[in-house]
């Protein structure tokens, strides 16, 4: 089969790499992709936003399955630009993907199947939200309604900052148009947890558990970033907590988007918070996520062409999914200054040394190749070091020894991915 896999992240080199094991997948193509993407696919230069180019380009190559890693693509319909043109295409058409375009829609339809999450109101005047935030309790969480990079989502502590939150994502439109809707939520206590699993319009599979590291700083500092590094499975999800959230959360959640006339197909990532009172639902995602692809998919002993083939033609009853025991840990090297400003073009130095490194993994974030053919940084979050072990602290310190074995200026990360593996 011909594989077109769109996107340009380590995400999307965690699915080329794994859709090249699978003895199915003959020629495999990713557009954009990225320096490291280039060793299992033909780079194709078509931006993901661009699908009557990238529809165009599966025509004329014959491409047998398109996959989607990026949550833009396909909030902005491009499975549907695809199914018109009769392209086999693996993520969910805009009006399923909505459950992470809109969070002011997500919300309403929790709230209207009885899905767990924080109370919330959704508010389009911005008069209307400041007036709210007069009889409100703090802390007090603010949501860009549309996407916005993983950062339109501001924690107030108090009301001076709430009026501020208000004023920067509805009048000054930090966020563009994600912020014509708002929504004003309960804040919430507990530990995150990410759980990611395949849809296939009727049913829900879930595959592991991870846990992310979202701000950019040790001990949770600093700025939210997309993910700058995670675990997979985290301890704190329980049995107990999977067999609520599965009857609770996520077949509900699916059942719900059908009952609605939007069947999802793709992959749908839950955002939880393990709150007192249960566990809660904090945002959906509409793909895999980032860096939670590169922890998860290396543990999926499932081909994946078979996995996304039968979530398009409805036949995910007939998957057994499959994961190994062996935990994994990741760890995002980063550009110095990621997530507000950073230099670009550091040649990046040893990564031969994965090289027949079994369980050990180096999933390219931001990279490219120069005009001397050097591969070289591109972008905030660069790199993905990512290792098994047998548990999660040797996975954790196979990652961490894995960091020491590529350089470039400017590397940053975290070192402290992983700790709350020893609270567990
Ligand atoms: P989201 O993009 O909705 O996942 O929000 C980004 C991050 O903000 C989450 O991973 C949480 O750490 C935090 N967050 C979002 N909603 C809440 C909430 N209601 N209470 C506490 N923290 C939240
Ligand atoms: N790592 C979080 C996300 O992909 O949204």
């Amino acid at each position: 089969m011909k594989i077109l896999i769109v996107g340009s992240g380590g995400r999307e080199h965690a699915i080329a790499w794994k859709v090249a094991q699978s003895p199915k997948a003959e020629k495999i193509y990713c557009a954009p992709g990225n320096a490291g993407i280039a060793e299992y696919a033909e780079c194709v230069p078509i931006g993901a936003m661009e699908f009557e180019k990238l529809a165009a380009f599966a025509e004329e190559n014959q491409i047998d399955l398109t996959i989607v890693g990026m949550d833009d693509p396909l909030v902005g319909g491009i499975v549907d630009v695809f199914e018109e043109k009769g392209l086999r295409v693996f993520g969910p058409r805009k009006n399923a993907a909505i459950l992470e375009g809109s969070k002011a829609f997500s919300k309403d339809l929790m709230k209207k199947y009885n899905i767990p999450t924080a109370a919330y109101e959704t508010f389009t005047d911005p008069q209307a939200a400041l007036d709210y935030l007069e009889t409100a309790k703090f802390p007090i969480v603010l949501k860009a309604d549309g996407l916005a990079l993983g950062k339109g989502v501001l924690i107030c502590e108090d009301k001076e900052m709430a009026v501020d939150g208000v004023r920067q994502i509805m009048q000054d439109r930090k966020f563009g148009t994600a912020g014509d809707k708002m929504v004003i939520e309960e804040f919430m206590t507990g530990r995150e947890v990410s759980v990611l699993s395949f849809v296939d319009g009727k049913i829900v599979k879930t595959m592991a558990s991870a846990q992310d590291h979202k701000r950019a700083k040790d001990g949770d500092q600093g700025l939210n970033t997309g993910g700058m590094g995670n675990f997979s499975p985290t301890p704190f999800y329980t049995d107990e907590i999977d067999d609520f959230c599965q009857k609770n959360i996520f077949q509900p959640t699916v059942d719900a988007m059908a009952a609605e006339g939007r069947p999802f197909v793709g992959v749908i990532f839950f955002g939880l918070m393990l709150t007192e009172d249960g566990p809660k639902v904090l945002e959906y995602n509409a793909r895999f996520g980032d860096p939670e692809a590169q922890v998860v998919l290396p543990r999926m002993k499932n081909d994946m062409i078979d996995v996304c083939e039968a979530c398009i033609d409805g036949k995910l009853d007939e998957i057994d999914l499959q994961f190994m025991e062996d935990p994994c840990v990741c760890v995002v090297l980063a550009s110095d200054g990621y997530p507000v400003s950073y230099e670009k073009g550091f040649p990046i130095r040893g990564l031969e040394n994965f090289k027949d490194k079994d369980g050990y993994y180096v999933f390219h974030a931001g990279s490219a190749f120069n005009d001397k053919g050097e591969i070289v940084t591109n972008g905030g979050r660069v790199l993905g070091v990512t290792a098994l072990g047998k548990d999660l602290k040797e996975a954790r310190a196979n990652a961490y020894k894995a960091v020491e074995w590529v350089d470039f200026d400017n590397k940053y990360y975290r070192h402290d991915i992983g700790k709350a593996i020893d609270e567990a």
